[in-house]
């Protein structure tokens, strides 16, 4: 049956070149309302770029980029955070002085036009008080709401750091690698509370760690070299050649190239095998 969603979100045939390393290549994808999308791919393959080019910290050399039916791409990267297109980066990037519930309660209040009075004692504002408890509420903040963000552990900061995108109120939300260099105790508590963000919040997703993005995922777009391997839903993906080849290091050749980069060798038999497979290994 054929998908008549409108995108959400949708690039048509980006490009960018660095020099002389084509970093996207007629790169199209389309976000579905609702979608917890997962674009995943060898490190290099130009994932971050791509979301660099949706935000407008890039400009494109060529194509078009569209966010809930209106051309943005000329459009300066905080006008298309305004439309709700928020991202968090690869690297986390935070105010370390302030503590969470200041943090939250300074980008709330941006976000509801009250930004010169975000200092105010915090109980000043209901609105504002309510949103951040749930906030902390749902990210697991609440007990280190007044630690300085420095000494939180960075399982947490990560956390802190998606609370402040939702805190925008978007409509797409473009996670690059949240879990990176969280520890392995901690996947899980991020893993969940991104999983059951509301549905009026299309996501993509960026990330390594096929537990999180197999588990995560309704629909995936495979990238190698900058260039659309494939897209699917996630046992195409996880039963697709072309991917497992990719991720086992085969190359076009069909030689062993080195170590499998985040997909192990699948142990044949059903798709929902493979898929379990598939999750079994983590990028290290
Ligand atoms: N500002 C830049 N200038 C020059 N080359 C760049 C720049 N940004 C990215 N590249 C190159 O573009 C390619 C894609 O990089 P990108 O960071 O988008 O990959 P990625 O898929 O996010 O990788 P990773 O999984 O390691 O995060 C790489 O070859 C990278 O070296
Ligand atoms: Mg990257």
């Amino acid at each position: 049956m054929t998908d008549t969603t409108e995108p959400v979100l949708s690039a048509e045939g980006l490009v960018m070149r660095f020099g002389g390393i084509t970093a996207t290549n007629k790169v199209t994808l389309n976000l579905k309302k609702g979608a917890r999308h997962a674009l995943i791919g060898p490190n290099g393959a130009g994932k971050t770029t791509l979301i660099n080019l949706l935000t407008g910290v890039l400009q494109p050399t060529e194509g078009r980029i569209t966010l809930l039916g209106e051309d943005i791409s000329r459009l300066a990267p905080h006008k298309r955070v305004k439309r709700g297109m928020v991202r968090t980066f690869q690297i986390n990037q935070l105010f370390d002085s302030l503590t969470p519930l200041q943090t939250l309660a300074f980008t709330v209040s941006q976000q509801h036009g009250l930004g010169a009075g975000w200092w105010k004692p915090l109980g000043s504002n209901a609105m504002v008080v309510e949103r951040c408890a749930q906030l902390l509420e749902q990210f697991h903040l609440t007990e280190v709401m007044n630690q300085p963000t420095r000494v939180l552990a960075y399982g947490k900061r990560r956390l802190l750091e998606i609370a402040i995108a939702l805190a925008c109120e978007p409509r797409v939300l473009l996670l690059d690698e949240p879990v990176a260099g969280v520890p392995a105790g901690e996947r899980e508590e991020l893993l969940q509370t991104v999983a059951a963000l509301p549905a009026d919040v299309s996501i993509l997703l960026i990330e390594h760690d096929m537990d999180l993005v197999f588990s995560f995922a309704n629909r995936m777009t495979v990238l190698v070299n900058g260039t659309v391997l494939t897209e699917g839903d996630p046992e195409q993906i996880a039963n697709d050649p072309q991917v497992k080849a990719v991720y086992l290091g085969h190359g076009e050749e069909g030689h062993d190239a080195g170590p499998p980069q985040g997909m192990p060798a699948p142990s044949g038999g059903s798709a929902a095998n493979e898929v379990a497979s598939v999750g079994a290994t983590k990028h290290g």
